[in-house]
């Protein structure tokens, strides 16, 4: 599939004002500067569609982007972001939480995971709490123009070994690099696939 246009809809701080349309939406979660925004102007080939940087806390609300009129993608801001005070860091929860939970468009979620890093037990338990509330999740390792090849086999194994202590069956993995728009063509094929099924 290729996206021949995408525009920024709506910032919203609440699943409630977030906009009414029916259509599927895509989010993206994980930890702060794990490289949600980057990898949304990365699929949509738009480099400032999506605010970017190298400081983690950027995202800070639910954003809206409409791709060629018939779905979104959905941009969230990170989770784990230790430097934010605790009640800043607690209204972020409540704004993921209840999109996650309560969003009825929201048709997959991707868990972004930084491929240089070995499991991580923040992201291990928001997965295991994606599972208990039957939330469908796919996982996206980020960042892979960082480490080599050989490396990344390896920690993609490593990662698959230790889901498999929990689940029997893998959610759909995908490896990309926004950088080197690696991943690109998997990601959008599969969207596609999903928007039509
Ligand atoms: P928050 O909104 O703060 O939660 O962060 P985020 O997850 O949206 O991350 P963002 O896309 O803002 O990227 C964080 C930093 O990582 C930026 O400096 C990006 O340039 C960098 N980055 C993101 N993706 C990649 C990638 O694939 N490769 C490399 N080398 N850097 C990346
Ligand atoms: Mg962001």
């Amino acid at each position: 599939m290729e996206i021949k246009n995408a525009r920024f809809v709506i910032s919203s701080s609440h699943v409630k004002d977030c906009p009414s349309h029916g259509l599927p939406e895509y989010a993206f979660i994980g930890r702060s500067n794990v490289g949600k925004s980057s990898l949304i102007n990365m699929l949509t080939c738009k480099k400032g569609l999506a605010m970017t940087s190298s400081t983690p806390g950027k995202t800070m609300l639910i954003n809206h982007f409409l791709v060629d009129d018939s779905w979104y993608l959905v941009d969230l801001p990170g989770y784990g972001y230790a430097r934010r005070g605790k009640e800043s860091r607690e209204a972020l929860r409540e704004m993921i939480e209840g999109y996650v939970l309560y969003r009825k468009e929201m048709t997959c979620l991707f868990v972004l995971l930084d491929c240089r890093h070995k499991p991580q037990k923040i992201d291990l338990e928001f997965m295991e709490w994606l599972g208990e509330n039957s939330v469908p999740f796919a996982i996206v390792f980020t960042k892979t123009d960082k480490i080599g090849p050989v490396v990344l086999k390896e920690h993609i194994e490593y990662y698959k070994q230790v889901l498999h202590e929990s689940w029997e069956e893998l959610p759909p993995i995908f490896a990309t690099s926004s950088e080197k728009r690696r991943g690109r063509e998997e990601l959008l094929d599969y969207i596609d696939r999903v928007n039509k099924s």
